[in-house]
């Protein structure tokens, strides 16, 4: 399936924000494991494309925050954390300079949302969250677990899917974590193929 985008459009953004190497790291990775999980969870083709495409965006509104921010060792102040949360509507303002399709505006705004009501920015509930905004939520959460931040120690793969399995129905849609843990291994085979290339 061809992209709907011309795949140099995605480049350019990612370019033209010179991105972290960690973050574009990141974001790559999210965008495999959300290509997989939107498959498992068998979206349209073309559904696919928007969430790989939207996946390697979501997060690109981190470029316009401070990074000591982003990285700080301690604990967010609340007005620090709130700062950090806008990284979600800071997307969809690079993103809207040029872009305007709704998948991927819904994972650059939504990624952040819970299952349970209790995300950001909106609060959205279970369905009211679109479907491609869940997906990257459950596999955002995934890749920041089983590596390493400043702020943070990553967990083993194994603990990764006991905390998804424990926030089923919490943070995430009860249905796409039973799908992941059904296929854990096709997640973390990619995973280990994104070591292998950093050397
Ligand atoms: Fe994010």
């Amino acid at each position: 399936m061809k992209s709907l985008y011309k795949k140099n459009d995605i480049h350019q953004i990612l370019d033209e924000y010179k991105l972290d190497i960690e973050l574009k790291r990141h974001m790559l990775r999210v965008s495999q494991y959300a290509k997989l999980l939107g498959e498992l969870m068998c979206l349209e083709k073309e559904k696919i494309v928007l969430l790989e495409e939207g996946a390697l965006l979501h997060d690109i509104g981190k470029q316009l925050i401070d990074k000591w921010l982003l990285d700080k060792p301690s604990k967010l102040t609340l007005e620090e954390f709130k700062i950090v949360q806008n990284h979600c509507k800071l997307g969809l303002k690079i993103l809207n300079k040029r872009y305007q399709k709704k998948e991927i505006e819904n994972i650059v705004l939504l990624h952040h949302e819970k299952w349970d009501g209790t995300g950001y920015p909106f609060g959205l509930k279970r369905y009211n969250i679109p479907i491609e905004a869940r997906i990257v939520s459950v596999v955002d959460c995934y890749d920041a677990l089983i590596t390493d931040r400043i702020y943070k120690k990553k967990v083993s793969h194994e603990e990764a899917i006991e905390i998804l399995k424990k926030e089923s129905g919490k943070s995430f849609d009860p249905d796409m974590i039973s799908i992941f843990e059904i296929f854990e291994n096709n997640f973390k085979q990619i995973l280990e193929k994104s070591n292998e290339n950093k050397g």
